[in-house]
């Protein structure tokens, strides 16, 4: 009894490790390196295939892809000159996680220093911390070597929050506040119970809920990029300069590991975008990565993330892509259209791939 379990066990190992060598050789020729990032932003993608193409690091590859994104201020949601906030402040946020040795580095509300993804890097090279925030994130990283203090708005921000600001402060981030359609400052309304109340106050207390989508095709919002390196290691990385007229101060997903992305050499990464104050909620990146370590294929993970955040929110708007350590990758989305970018070799340059919104589940 003892010796045929013991045969079992030694054929299940020796089955188990022709499988992993053959798997591993058929797939590194083909699909390693990789680059996958969201939305169409192919000259990041380029910029990332060409250091990892070239031989570097997942993580330096990930810092070129982003830091092109940058540059390029990629749909005017990544690096300077866009998304204003309520007082016409761009700032930034990014995060890169190396999956090999699972270190973070991330700047949140970063003011007057454009190289988010640069500064994350500087964080996660240079400190034993994980995120710095605000003007003490910018001091950190002008004092590291990175240009700075510089203007962050551009003429483009400028004119998109003074129209904002003519049209009543409308859309905002605010709920259950007064005034409800003109400009702050705001005061909760529970705490207009507390003091005497007005009829003209009391009927406006009813209007108060209004639920516009702030994110859309043309306000992406987020670039977060994966890529695999010659050796299989695997990072993440994220760049933003958030919710266009967000409340100051506000931080959303992009520099919060697990939420924006998340990577681990032993089972692969995610990317995400969207609704960021909803998607943090979920950690849906380190969702889907946890999900394919327990077996299931990324489409299915990918799928599995978005359903358990849009049950709890049906009007969110949000995606993710997964890519599992042999290169298989797979997207979900819901309540938009999404798109995410894969360089590879055998592909003569970037292919975009378009995945369309499920219904809830
Ligand atoms: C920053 O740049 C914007 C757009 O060019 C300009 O309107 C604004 O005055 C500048 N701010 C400062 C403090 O120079």
């Amino acid at each position: 009894m003892a010796t045929k379990s013991l045969l079992c066990v030694q054929m299940l190992l020796l089955t188990s490790i022709v499988f992993v060598v053959l798997g591993h050789e058929a797939v590194k020729s083909e699909q390693y390196p990789l680059v996958v990032s969201t939305w169409p932003f192919v000259e990041a993608v380029r910029a990332a295939w060409r250091a990892v193409d070239a031989g570097f690091s997942s993580v330096d590859a990930v810092i070129e892809g982003c830091s092109a994104c940058e540059e390029l201020r990629c749909d005017g949601t990544v690096g300077p000159g866009g998304s204003p906030d309520e007082n016409g402040e761009t700032t930034i946020d990014a995060l890169v996680m190396d999956g090999a040795t699972m270190e973070v580095g991330a700047v949140a509300a970063m003011r007057y220093v454009k190289d988010g993804i640069r500064a994350a890097r500087l964080v996660m090279q240079h400190t034993k911390h994980t995120l710095l925030v605000g003007e003490k994130a910018s001091a950190f990283a002008i004092s590291m070597g990175l240009p700075g203090p510089t203007n962050l708005s551009s003429t483009e921000s400028m004119e998109k929050w003074t129209k904002w600001k003519q049209n009543h402060c409308q859309p905002n981030f605010w709920k259950n506040v007064i005034p409800v359609n003109s400009c702050g400052p705001y005061h909760g309304k529970d705490s207009l119970k507390l003091s005497d109340r007005t009829c003209s106050e009391d009927s406006l207390l009813g209007n108060i809920e209004s639920s516009s989508s702030h994110f859309s095709v043309n306000n992406h919002d987020t670039i977060s990029m994966a890529v695999i390196d010659k050796g299989g290691h695997i990072a993440v990385g994220t760049s933003t300069n958030g919710a266009t007229f967000k409340i100051p101060g506000r931080v959303g997903d992009g520099p919060i590991v697990g939420s924006s992305a998340y990577a681990d050499d032993e089972v692969g990464a995610c990317g995400a975008t969207g609704d960021g104050d909803i998607m943090m909620r979920f950690l849906p990146c380190y969702q889907v990565v946890e999900s394919m370590r327990l077996g299931m294929e990324p489409k299915l993970a990918a799928k599995d993330a978005i359903s358990r955040i849009a049950r709890k929110f049906p009007d969110f708007v949000g995606a993710v892509f997964a890519v599992n350590k042999n290169g298989e990758h797979a997207g979900a989305c819901y309540g938009w259209t999404f798109q995410y970018s894969v360089r590879r070799p055998l592909m003569d340059d970037v292919k975009v791939v378009t995945v369309h919104p499920h219904s809830l589940p």
